[in-house]
């Protein structure tokens, strides 16, 4: 416990003396709530930890969730949760409840980038230190280093890229010309925006034959995926490739276009992200292409750069979760299934 105090007035200390590469900051037991204008850095040992989480629906989610909370109870912290249930309205309403509570650190995964960005910045003007997790806040409003620590989280746009890579790949290279269609994830949200952004520069980069002739949001959710993927196969029979944001999706597009009277795996070929049991099993089977992983694991990473944070390291804008693609072809889905969540 003394070394811990000793640690954090260290941090104090640097912090006063600038020591936050450039970025000034306030320790939050120095720090005037109401006007503050720098990064806050909790002011001693951490107890309590607000954990403000978008949504609890689906194999992500639900892993998510629990590597926090395991993460949490492992450096001994109270964890307090919130689940807005994919609304941006309860979310900032969620987070401006925590930010009541006076947590000694608030963790924040948005639902969309711009909603919760201003609740970033309202809880570093109260006085509360923030580490954004997995899905990033639109960092024009709120940014890393000053009102929110670190972003910890995957590359959502290179995933994005590796998904193109696969589909162009299972379609027959660079020179393949076909038509195929992409399931968005929840609009405004940075998996959405990023994942779309680097499929799509990828697709028209390596391969322009291969062209999107339809887009449509699915919200990141299975039955959803299904409906919509209904739809599109009558207006589209002829495509031969599917992209889904993420696996929810790509399960429930396939479900439809089986009973479309299509055959994923042969006549269409499916790439989504995650690495869900599900989506990795249609691999194994056959009837998805490939799945790009987005590790949800993520507590960890986000509890250990924590620590740093209190210590009074300096902290990079990003704290990246690397991620992995899974084929049948090359083992790497079968070697990978007992793993997945
Ligand atoms: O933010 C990560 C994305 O959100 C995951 O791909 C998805 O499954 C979840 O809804």
């Amino acid at each position: 416990m003394m070394n811990i105090a000793l640690i954090a007035v260290l941090g104090m200390a640097l912090s006063a003396c600038g020591g936050s590469g450039g970025n000034s900051a306030s320790s939050s037991s120095s720090c005037v709530p109401g006007s503050n204008t720098k990064l806050v850095r909790p002011s001693g040992p951490v107890h309590k930890v607000a954990w403000s989480q978008n949504a609890l629906d689906g194999a992500w989610r639900f892993a998510e969730e629990a590597s926090i909370e395991a993460a949490a109870k492992a450096h001994g912290y109270q964890l307090l949760k919130t689940n807005a249930n994919n609304s941006d309205v309860q979310q900032v309403q969620d987070i401006q409840n925590l930010i009541n509570d006076h947590p000694d650190v608030l963790l924040v995964d948005p639902h969309t980038e711009d909603a919760e960005a201003a609740q970033v910045v309202a809880a570093r003007k109260a006085c509360i230190p923030v580490v954004v997790v997995d899905r990033d806040v639109n960092e024009q409003q709120a940014s890393p280093g000053r009102d929110f620590a670190t972003f910890v989280g995957g590359d959502f746009k290179k995933e994005g890229a590796l998904a193109a890579d696969a589909l162009i790949e299972a379609l027959g290279g660079s020179s393949a010309k076909a038509t195929i269609v992409e399931l968005d994830g929840t609009t405004g949200s940075s998996p959405a925006i990023l994942r779309g952004g680097g499929f799509n520069g990828e697709l028209a980069a390596k391969a322009p034959g291969i062209k999107i002739v339809a887009e449509q949001t699915a919200d990141f959710n299975r039955a959803t995926g299904q409906q919509v993927m209904a739809t599109l196969i009558q207006q589209y029979p002829d495509i031969k490739g599917v992209f889904a944001h993420n696996d929810e999706m790509a399960i429930g597009a396939i479900t439809a276009l089986k009973a479309a009277g299509k055959h994923p795996g042969q006549d269409i070929k499916v790439v989504s992200i995650d690495g869900t049991k599900d989506a990795v099993n249609l691999v194994v089977s056959g009837e998805e292409y490939a799945v790009v992983e987005c590790n949800p694991r993520l507590g960890s990473l986000v509890f250990d750069t924590l620590d740093k944070f209190v210590k009074g390291d300096d902290l990079p804008a990003w704290v990246v979760q690397p991620d992995r693609v899974f084929k049948k072809a090359d083992g790497t889905a079968a070697a990978y299934l007992p793993n997945a969540f």
